[in-house]
């Protein structure tokens, strides 16, 4: 009996000893991923390596993500949301679903690049741009405005990706700056002028190929085509609408924390490093050719500087992906 006792107490020892390395396993976090996968497993890499936390990247769209995470609420098995674009981010927000960003965490990223609400914060951002085919068109003959591919002139001329989560915020950013009667106008011309093709890849490819004049795209798409082969940019230039133009957008890629976390403190150290000097060195560096929004942070230098694209003012915390996608299928684009 005795020894029995004392060999049970050894096991509970034993236990006891293994329950250390199993409570550290279980420090790790899981990401729902939206952002592009080469630069969230670049980020998830060096936070592991320097914090030894572990993270487990679940890759999907910003649109069925945010859908995903406010059916499963409390439940949601995420501990940490990243997008591609603010809407996704913002409709989370408004299903009350995201922990307040650390302080320390806001304080690395300037106020441009984060919602009003605090509720997540700016990782990454991407510009708005026309890109056109250098043989179709010379710079004078470029719209002055996103607004002007309204015009019957750009009939057949333009193409975009309607049903991707990049276009949708451009189209956000519309509604948030120019109101809703102008944006469904400019929808229901878009629909007679535009060529829709699925993927901005896609859409630059057609530039590309002389298929069509332009196309509303973010900048990285181009910058990365250059950096591998060219070959599908070669033809390509890009066109900054600048001046607050709603073409102008600047959207922000976005990190939160869910409420719902069982791991918050490391979800909140992730996204802290993230902004931090780590994760954005990561943007200035590797190969997705976003712009780092970190204090201080420098963006890739082959990237036109984000201080001169004079974007519009956005709070990205109310851009509303819901209405974007009503005003869309009511003119026939989704
Ligand atoms: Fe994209």
């Amino acid at each position: 009996m005795k020894i029995a006792l004392s060999t049970l107490a050894g096991a509970a020892l034993a236990l006891g000893l293994i329950a250390g390395p199993a409570v550290a396993a279980d420090r790790g976090i899981v990401v729902y991923n939206a952002q592009h996968e080469s630069l969230a497993k670049e980020w998830a890499k060096g936070f592991t390596k320097e914090t030894g936390i572990k993270v487990t990247l679940r890759n999907g769209g910003d649109s069925d993500f945010s859908n995903q995470i406010v059916a499963e609420g409390a439940a949601s098995p995420a501990d940490v949301f990243l997008t591609e674009n603010s809407p996704a981010m913002a409709l989370v927000e408004a299903a009350g679903l995201f922990a307040p960003v650390d302080a320390d965490t806001l304080a690395q990223v300037p106020q441009d690049y984060q919602p009003s609400s605090g509720k997540w914060v700016g990782v990454a951002a991407r510009s708005t741009v026309f890109a056109y085919n250098k043989d179709k068109l010379k710079e004078d003959q470029l719209p002055k405005s996103l607004l002007d591919l309204s015009d019957p002139s750009w009939k057949g001329r333009w193409a975009a990706s309607p049903s991707g989560a990049d276009f949708q915020a451009i189209v956000s950013a519309m509604l948030q700056l120019k109101g809703e009667a102008a944006t469904a106008g400019w929808l229901k011309a878009m629909k007679e002028n535009y060529t829709a093709y699925k993927g901005n890849s896609t859409v630059m490819k057609a530039v590309n190929a002389g298929e069509i004049d332009g196309g509303v795209i973010y900048h990285y798409y181009y910058f990365g085509d250059q950096a591998k082969t060219g070959e599908n940019s070669g033809n390509v230039g890009l066109h900054y609408f600048k001046n607050q133009d709603p073409g102008a957008f600047v959207s922000v890629s976005g990190g939160g924390v869910l409420a719902s976390s069982k791991h918050s403190k490391e979800a909140q150290a992730f996204l802290k490093w993230v902004t931090g000097k780590g994760g954005q060195d990561v943007l200035k560096t590797g190969t997705s050719y976003e712009y780092a929004v970190g204090k201080g942070a420098e963006s890739n230098p082959k990237l036109v500087p984000l201080a001169g694209l004079q974007a519009p003012k956005v709070d990205p915390a109310t851009l509303n992906s819901k209405k974007v996608i009503d005003l869309m299928t009511q003119a026939g684009l989704l």
